[in-house]
């Protein structure tokens, strides 16, 4: 039975977990420690690939003032050497007296850290985060549980349902509001995939600039697949964000090869071509549509062609939103 006391404070933990601008490739962690009069003694987070996780980070700030504490964490502790230290035993070294966690880690090698805290004499409680938090790593979550990176399509359509006029030109079809945002789901990603139809036609940067520029580590890696030569002085060549040139692959194999590269969510921005591939062998896990209040008559369809495996069957519109001057809304495939 969950305390009231105890759904406050993993949602303080959720809310360090939101701190961070981006956590590429990893989930978002957030920790709070509370001592036996009830206070919170130090908070902190986990700051993406590479860097401490979220529970060291609050017993080094305690150094030995964690002894008989209760450690709140949205995501179970590890109990693996990997780039950081196990969390589990310092947990143990600091003589935390309860550990009270929302997610276990899918992780397979986290496998045996609950067992292990209890075995060292630590009380554990699994407790359900607050509704208002529960989705915060799902995409991170689904990942594991589909062994493969969780793919969101983003499109941009027009009233009459085109991609494109059919020029060569490039056509900006939604406003500035809508650029932004789409800015704020790239930072959310750790690739960009893209075939060479868009990136000869649009010429794209494809790297997040708002509301900052990141820093090249923390950019979604930009992955083109397509025979096309891309040439030397197109945007995607420059040096803001890491690029991959892939050959002409099918969508599970452009996964496959992000996965190798430790990528969990990607974020599909092509054109019809390579949108209906993803489509058609159901590896789009969400899409988001743009829809401009324009109409130019002429130009592409969203999709190439016969879509198999989602035609006749109806999916749930998971938000719907008005971005400046254009509707915005999710279609969840899973
Ligand atoms: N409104 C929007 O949101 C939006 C977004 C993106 C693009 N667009 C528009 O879409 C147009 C480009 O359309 P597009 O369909 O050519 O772009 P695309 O889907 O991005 O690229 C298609 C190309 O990807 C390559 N490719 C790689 N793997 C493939 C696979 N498994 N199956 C098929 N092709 C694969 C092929 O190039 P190779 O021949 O080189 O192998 C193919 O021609 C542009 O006008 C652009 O402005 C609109």
């Amino acid at each position: 039975m969950a305390h009231q006391s105890d759904i406050y404070w993993l949602g303080v933990a959720a809310e360090q977990s939101l701190i961070p601008y981006t956590v590429k490739r990893n989930p978002r962690v957030g920790a709070v420690v509370v001592d036996k009069s009830g206070l919170a003694i130090a908070k902190g987070f986990h700051e993406g690939y590479g860097s401490a996780h979220a529970e060291q980070v609050v017993l080094e700030k305690l150094k030995g003032r964690a002894k008989g504490a209760t450690l709140y964490v949205n995501l179970a502790p590890c109990n693996h050497v990997g780039k950081t230290p196990s969390c589990c035993v310092e947990i143990i070294n600091r003589g935390i007296k309860r550990v009270v966690y929302s997610n276990a880690d899918p992780n397979p090698l986290s496998q045996g850290n609950i067992e292990f805290l209890k075995a060292n004499g630590v009380e554990v409680s699994h407790i359900k985060m607050p509704k208002k938090y529960e989705n915060i790593n799902l995409r991170w979550f689904k990942s594991f549980e589909m062994d493969r990176p969780f793919v969101t399509a983003k499109i941009a359509l027009t009233l009459d349902g085109k991609i494109n006029d059919g020029s060569s030109r490039k056509l900006r079809i939604t406003g500035k509001d809508a650029e932004i945002e789409v800015h704020a789901i790239r930072n959310g990603c750790d690739a960009i995939v893209t075939g060479t139809g868009t990136v000869l036609a649009d010429n794209p940067r494809l790297n997040v600039r708002f509301p900052r520029k990141l820093k090249q580590s923390n950019q979604p890696i930009r992955f083109i697949v397509g025979d096309r030569e891309i040439p030397d002085d197109y945007l995607v060549k420059d040096e803001s964000s890491q690029t991959q040139f892939c050959r002409k692959i099918s969508p599970k194999i452009v996964l496959e090869e992000l996965s190798k590269l430790d990528v969990r969510t990607v974020l599909l921005e092509s054109g019809a071509t390579l949108l209906t591939q993803f489509l058609n062998q159901d590896l789009v896990d969400e899409l988001v549509i743009y829809m401009a209040p324009t109409a130019i008559g002429q130009g592409q369809a969203i999709v190439d062609g016969i879509l198999q495996s989602v035609s006749n069957r109806t999916f749930n519109i998971s938000s719907v939103g008005l971005v400046g001057n254009d509707l915005r809304f999710k279609v969840s495939f899973r």
